[in-house]
């Protein structure tokens, strides 16, 4: 057991394992050994194959990321995680979010079963949710509710609009669900417009119940549907998701309205609680308890499967290699399917809020680096916006392919096309094009000489560019539960060997403070606080440009 994977043998191994794969080439690690995608794969029982052939290991550096794993205690922390006790040191809380998606495990905190409040408050949520998609529950005028507005920011917002979007095909065609986060006010009149307060349902998601964008947002709401509903007819158009009571009272909001969930429930790890209510009312409860169902399978894999046979556990591992042996700061998500379009925006915060960590468990300074910047957009778009720097810039950047063997559509040559370029993608980045490649290329397009020589370089494609292949068999609530439990599951392990806190957010508070202090200052004239020279300019700035921007 370690404090500090630095100091440990499995560490300089693994930094000996990057010299020696350095001037190694993806290509000849596949010409060496033919049988590497049997190897390097993973067909899961859950319908999800993890291909992690095309990355620059071998069979010695999986034996020494394994070995990091263990010596950083990975057994008895995911034991501890499993098992309820307060792993969230600095907020003193538990993680919990597998008890929400559990059938069998009868999760405890703290040693106090949790599972009974947890089924009572699912089944209640989930019996909303299709009361208010069976059209049963009607809005002031008796009319059922036609439009459902999330007003939630951060993991309030981002799982649930990504799931949401990716079964969108499961929302009947007579409900709309739309997602309000943003504080600036053009996201909310842009959502309002064309709703009609008599079949529109607010769902106010906040954990605490006051994050600044949220309220206000929910303020704005409130107003709305009061220019044509009362004060009395809030409770039919107005729930709350939170675990805040008092807060959502003041609001206005009756606790029979309310969906409540628990603290050991991280914002960020939320979308099966409560907070995935505007799901469960697009995709219906049957569908919901599916996903739930593909998240725990996911559990239960993590949690058993020996560790070379452990996906996400297997995800982080592949990450820490490439972050702390070669340099590499970033993870990019791309997914060969529109459906899920919101996944990177969703595993960005996941990911970067819980591991962008600067000090240890002991609150030192880490002296390697941490979470990764992780981004991307759907293929074949990305293909045509930031592939160019990925084949042929200056830094390495691994990415996650993934995508569904069968379409949820009928039109197949769409379908296969997405697939070509999957693969092509995914081969082309791996062994890139040589110089005698070009050469040939060029040489049977007529070109020659100096012509040619002078073209070379920029037709040249170093590849040795890792990625993992993540195929669904198809894309179902099942499959998609799995695979964001997987990725919950990456970033637990990647916590564990950096030894970060992973589940705590203070890095978001400072901007939060400074808003509020800044704030009467744009409503007024007057600077008050001591501010450096750049913010003094640009409040007085806005004030100058546009007088009317203050409060009078
Ligand atoms: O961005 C910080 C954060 O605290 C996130 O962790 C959280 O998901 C989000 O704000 C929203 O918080 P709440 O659900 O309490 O409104």
């Amino acid at each position: 057991m370690s404090n500090d994977p630095m100091s440990t043998q499995a560490w300089s191994k693994l930094a000996d394992h990057q010299k020696r794969l350095a001037s190694i080439h993806l290509r000849d690690l596949f010409q060496s050994n033919p049988s590497r995608f049997d190897a390097f794969s993973i067909p899961w029982e859950g319908g999800i194959l993890f291909d992690y052939s095309k990355h620059r290991i071998d069979s010695e550096v999986l034996t020494s990321l394994f070995e990091l794993a263990d010596t950083m205690d990975l057994a008895q922390q995911k034991s501890d995680l499993f098992s309820g006790k307060r792993i969230n040191a600095t907020e003193n809380r538990a993680v919990m979010h597998m008890a929400l998606r559990s059938s069998n495990t009868e999760y405890q905190v703290d040693g106090v079963p949790v599972m009974d409040e947890v089924r009572k408050v699912r089944d209640s949520f989930l019996t909303f949710a299709d009361a208010i998609r069976e059209g049963q529950w009607k809005g002031f005028t008796g009319k059922a509710i036609t439009d459902v507005v999330n007003i939630g920011i951060g993991g309030s917002d981002l799982g649930p609009r990504m799931v949401t979007r990716a079964l969108e095909h499961l929302t009947p065609e007579h409900l709309n669900i739309h997602y309000v986060a943003n504080v600036d006010g053009a996201d909310i009149s842009a959502t309002l417009n064309g709703l009609m307060p008599e079949t529109t349902l607010f769902l106010v998601a906040s954990k605490t119940f006051t994050t600044q964008e949220t309220m206000t947002n929910a303020h704005t709401a409130r107003d709305w549907f009061l220019s044509s509903g009362r004060e009395a007819d809030i409770p039919k158009h107005f729930a709350a998701l939170s675990t805040n009571l008092t807060a959502v009272e003041e609001f206005g909001i009756a606790p029979s309205n309310m969906f409540p969930f628990w603290e050991w429930v991280g914002g960020r790890y939320s979308l099966w609680s409560s907070i995935g209510l505007s799901t469960a009312i697009g995709i219906g409860s049957v569908h919901f308890r599916a996903l739930l169902e593909g998240a725990e399978q996911a559990d239960e894999h993590f949690r058993e499967a020996p560790i070379e046979e452990n996906i996400p556990t297997i995800m982080a591992l592949l990450g820490v290699w490439y972050q702390n042996f070669w340099d590499v700061r970033t993870q990019a998500i791309i997914a060969y399917d529109q459906r899920l379009e919101k996944l990177a925006p969703y595993l960005q915060q996941a990911d970067m809020e819980s591991n962008g960590k600067r000090v240890n468990k002991d609150g030192n300074p880490v002296a390697y680096s941490t979470g990764s910047v992780v981004w991307g957009e759907p293929g074949t778009n990305g293909q045509h916006a930031f592939f160019q720097l990925i084949h042929q810039g200056t830094q390495m950047i691994p990415a996650d392919f993934i995508a569904a063997v069968k379409p949820n559509h009928d039109k197949q040559d769409h379908h296969r096309k997405l697939w070509a370029n999957f693969l092509a993608q995914t081969e082309a980045l791996m062994a890139g094009k040589t110089e005698n490649e070009v050469r040939s290329e060029l040489t049977a397009q007529g070109r020659t000489g100096e012509d040619l020589e002078n073209l070379m370089p920029f037709k040249v494609f170093p590849g040795n560019i890792p990625t993992s292949s993540i195929v669904l068999n198809e894309l179902t609530p099942r499959s998609l539960g799995s695979l964001i439990a997987f990725y919950e599951h990456k970033i637990f392990v990647q916590g564990v060997i950096w030894n970060i806190y992973s589940y705590d957010q203070w890095g978001v508070e400072l901007g939060k403070q400074l808003a509020k202090r800044i704030l009467p200052e744009l409503e007024n004239d007057e600077v008050k606080n001591e501010h450096d020279g750049s913010t003094v300019g640009l409040i007085n700035w806005v004030h100058k440009t546009w007088p009317e921007f203050k409060g009078e």
